[in-house]
């Protein structure tokens, strides 16, 4: 039986590795988008993205050309641009880089005059995906965010299918891409619906990859006269929150995997009226800090380090906060980006997508809580990947059980098996090539069991040396 073991033993090794590694990779088949934007304005370079965090990373943004509404890069990324690919597959070659057209800062005429004219579409369109295809971005994200008609959707839309249908055929007919097509995202409001319409959603749900959920900004301190969660993820006095927002896009048809959940990397700083009222929705007069009070995480983490401000999280939003002085500041610490991605992973959303990496403090903290929270499954998925393991592990024991019972059965056969004296008349018919004795042959055999015929005891009982044995039938 040793030696059985022996050759037994690598084929049966390597069937338990292939079913822990498909174990793995189908509890990864679900693999989740972990995206996030890079803007040129942040000057942080590239090269110093930790890009083993990410999966996907944006180039934000390129600009349309007013009257040809051919694609251009900006003068200010020249540099940077054409470089992107290359320089973050270097330390992680599975990521996959975007460039992002549009953006917060660009003309909105110009997009709503380009989707609104079929051939201004197709310009649009074709130099899109050549420059993509020339400095080696694996897809194409708009970023179109002041999109204020209902012409303006409709027309959306339309530039959706034509986008699907060029990036389909060039993925075709190009031989230097391995028939690899685009990837296509855009981003969204937080909601479909708006006061001029809704959202094309048949359009991104057939054509687009993904869609960025732009859950954030919901108050700004120019905006409003009270401090506030922008980026709340519940709000039990008002709509104005992501999970209506996520809510609304899934029942309005859009699948929650083509819904990539956004983390604001930032946060804003309110003046309070008055000092001691200085919870969620006191009074405010402005932005304090910056011009506009927004912040990036990595500076309200220096100021929280400076001032030694105690920072409160508050579950009902899903917010961090703390006040020095008059100035209140609302953002996103490590607990509110674990929760909003426990909550993605619970919703089956297709992932999330950063704005923007560089506002992430120097150690990595925000990005890595993320990151972290997709691997560790969050506390409502903890149990998936032990289950999973342990059910199919059991399953391979038996398997293995089984497979070990018959190689052993194959080797002792041409041998023949004597039979234990006290099962032998239990024995049934049905096994094959078994020699059964009967109690009287054994005992005769051994000589009643006779001390000195016994050759020496096993793990199956004592072993005799027999004379004159028949077969008892
Ligand atoms: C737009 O394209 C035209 C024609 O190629 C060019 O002359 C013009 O400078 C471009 N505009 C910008 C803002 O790049
Ligand atoms: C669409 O744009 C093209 C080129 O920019 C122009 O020649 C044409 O007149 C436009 N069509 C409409 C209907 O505006
Ligand atoms: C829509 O956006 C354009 C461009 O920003 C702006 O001029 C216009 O006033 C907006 N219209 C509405 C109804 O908000
Ligand atoms: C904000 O302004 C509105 C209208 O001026 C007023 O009704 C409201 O009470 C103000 N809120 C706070 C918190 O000051
Ligand atoms: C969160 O803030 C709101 C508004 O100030 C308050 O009513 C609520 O009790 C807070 N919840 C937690 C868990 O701190």
């Amino acid at each position: 039986m040793l030696r059985c073991s022996c050759t037994t033993k690598t084929p049966i090794f390597l069937f338990l590795f292939l079913i822990f590694h498909f174990q793995i990779l189908f509890y990864q088949a679900h693999s989740w988008i972990k995206a996030g934007y890079w803007f040129y304005g942040s000057e942080f370079p590239v090269s110093n993205i930790e890009t083993s965090l990410y999966t996907h990373l944006l180039c934000a943004f390129a600009d349309v050309n007013a009257s040809t509404y051919e694609l251009s890069i900006p003068s200010d990324a020249a540099a940077s641009f054409p470089s992107f690919t290359a320089t973050l597959k270097h330390t992680n070659p599975s990521l996959s880089t975007l460039l992002s057209i549009g953006g917060g800062t660009a003309d909105p005429t110009v997009l709503s005059s380009m989707v609104s004219n079929a051939s201004s579409r197709k310009s649009f369109i074709h130099s899109s995906i050549t420059l993509a295809r020339t400095y080696g971005f694996q897809g194409l994200d708009l970023s179109w965010v002041s999109a204020n008609t209902t012409n303006d959707l409709k027309n959306m839309g339309l530039l959706f299918q034509e986008w699907r249908e060029a990036a389909k055929s060039e993925a075709i007919n190009s031989t230097n891409n391995n028939n690899q097509e685009l990837i296509l995202t855009a981003a969204v409001p937080y909601q479909p619906g708006s006061d001029f319409g809704s959202y094309p959603v048949e359009s991104i749900s057939d054509n687009l990859n993904w869609v960025n959920v732009l859950d954030y900004d919901y108050y700004t301190p120019q905006s409003t006269n009270f401090t506030g969660a922008h980026s709340a993820l519940y709000d039990p006095s008002s709509d104005v929150n992501t999970d209506t927002g996520i809510k609304r896009w899934i029942d309005s048809g859009v699948s929650a995997s083509k819904l990539v959940l956004s983390l604001p990397f930032y946060g804003y700083a309110w003046k309070l009226r008055n000092q001691r009222e200085n919870g969620i929705g006191a009074a405010a007069t402005g932005p304090a800090i910056t011009k506009e009070g927004d912040m990036t995480y990595k500076d309200i983490k220096d100021y929280v380090q400076r001032y030694e401000a105690t920072v409160l999280y508050n579950a009902t939003y899903v917010v961090n906060y703390f006040s020095v002085g008059s100035n209140w500041i609302g953002f996103d610490d490590v607990n509110a980006v674990k929760t909003k991605v426990s909550y993605a992973k619970e919703k089956k959303l297709g992932g999330y997508v950063v704005w923007q990496v560089p506002y992430d403090d120097d150690k990595w903290q925000l990005s890595t809580a993320a990151a972290q929270q997709v691997v560790g499954g969050g506390e409502h998925h903890n149990w998936r990947l032990p289950v999973v393991i342990t059910l199919t592990s059991a399953v391979c024991i038996i398997v293995l059980g089984f497979i070990i019972y018959y190689i052993r059965r194959r080797l002792v056969k041409p041998k023949g098996i004597m039979i234990a004296a006290r099962d032998a008349g239990h024995f049934p018919d049905c096994v094959p090539d078994v020699q059964v004795f009967s109690l009287c042959d054994i005992e005769l055999a051994t000589d009643r069991f006779l001390i000195e015929n016994k050759l020496g005891q096993g793990g199956y009982g004592p072993v005799y040396k027999v004379q004159n044995l028949t077969t008892a039938h």
